[in-house]
């Protein structure tokens, strides 16, 4: 998407200076800032400290990860050990382990030779695939938003609620969750976005980034104001990510979706949940017990980032001392909360029997 009238994609390989590039998105929304990763260190923290995060760019930059790593050492023992390394950063996003898994079955097939060169080409082809996933996922939640908007007096907005970052910062380009918000806006479809600040991390502000810079209409809310803007008939649907979801159709999100879920299902208001396939994992079933979620360092909850008047942007603590945090990354919505998912084959049932009408041949792997 474009910043300051410039596209970007949120990770990239630059021919010219020979180096893979991402927005550091631990300065933002405060600035703008590209580095470049180079070696396998500095790929595993950029995972790690959320330089990259959302689960279709983590899988992204894994990818580039490995490839940067053949170029230096092709052998059985490095793709096999860059592959372990990458996959203890995170553990809740399922696009992660799917990248990984795709890269090493693909390169075991390949000469030590030509690893380097089939492994870049590889890291290319899985960010163009989720470049065309998103777009198409737009499509489909778009003739959602238009059939909402028919029932709108002329010229009011679809209000359109989201959680955390399901932007194109959190993909390589659209987005999940933004996706049709942006096609509905390049439509002149009027819609307005509460924008769920999503405590600790506030990547709600990363949202809202993305939301001003396309001049889509937004508010930031705060995590506990959906449910009352619900009550007051202020929300026409509710459209988020998911970092993993289970073959039965139950869904991991960031922390604070379940409630959104809850809030939405006792309000009568859709809750759709945007879905790329590489985030389905068919192994498992219930979200609840199966899916491992992401305990990160308590300092991301007794304290906030912000930028303050001088310009400079810092971590303040707001817990008297000696109050430790707790900070579970993620929750699960089950599947009977949701109303449908929006892939890129188009929108189904929360269900197994929905999602195999849609993907018949995947496999459990
Ligand atoms: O911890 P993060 O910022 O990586 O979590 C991201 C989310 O929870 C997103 O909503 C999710 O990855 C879907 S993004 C397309």
């Amino acid at each position: 998407m474009k910043v300051e009238g410039k596209h970007y994609r949120s990770i990239w390989f630059d021919k010219i200076s020979d180096e893979v590039k991402i927005i550091d998105q631990r300065s933002l929304p405060h600035r703008f800032e590209i580095i470049s990763l180079e070696s396998l260190e500095e790929f595993e923290v950029a995972i790690k400290d959320m330089a990259v995060r959302g689960a279709p760019l983590i899988g992204a930059t894994a990818a580039y990860g490995i490839a940067r790593q053949m170029q230096r050492d092709s052998s059985d023992e490095s793709l096999s050990s860059t592959y372990n390394c990458l996959n203890n950063t995170r553990p809740t996003a399922i696009n992660l382990k799917w990248a990984l898994d795709r890269c090493k079955k693909e390169l075991w097939g390949t000469s030590v030779k030509d690893r380097p060169k089939a492994a870049m080409n590889l890291a290319e082809i899985i960010c163009n695939e989720d470049v065309e996933i998103n777009r198409k996922i737009g499509e489909f939640g778009l003739e959602i938003i238009k059939s909402l908007s028919k029932n709108k007096p002329k010229g009011e907005p679809v209000r359109l609620l989201t959680h955390c970052n399901a932007g194109w910062l959190a993909t390589v380009d659209w987005g999940t969750a933004t996706s049709p918000m942006y096609q509905a806006h390049q439509q002149s479809i009027p819609i307005h976005v509460w924008v769920d600040e999503t405590r600790p991390r506030n990547q709600g502000a990363l949202t809202s980034w993305e939301l001003k810079n396309q001049g889509i209409s937004h508010n930031y809310i705060t995590d506990n104001a959906g449910g009352h803007l619900m009550q007051r008939g202020l929300v026409d649907m509710v459209i988020v990510g998911t970092d993993r979801t289970t073959s039965k159709g139950d869904v991991c999100n960031k922390i604070g979706t379940y409630l959104k879920a809850l809030a939405a299902k006792d309000n009568d208001v859709p809750f759709y949940v945007a879905l790329p396939s590489p985030t389905i994992d068919w192994t498992v079933e219930n979200g609840v017990d199966e899916i491992p979620i992401e305990e990160r360092n308590e300092k991301e909850v007794s304290t906030i980032q912000g930028k303050d008047e001088t310009g400079e942007i810092s971590w303040v603590k707001v817990t008297p001392e000696g109050s430790l945090g707790s900070n579970p990354a993620f929750d699960v919505t089950p599947s009977r909360l949701v109303t449908g998912l929006i892939t890129e084959m188009g929108v189904c049932e929360a269900s197994e029997s929905g999602l195999r009408k849609l993907f018949p041949l995947s496999e459990r792997s």
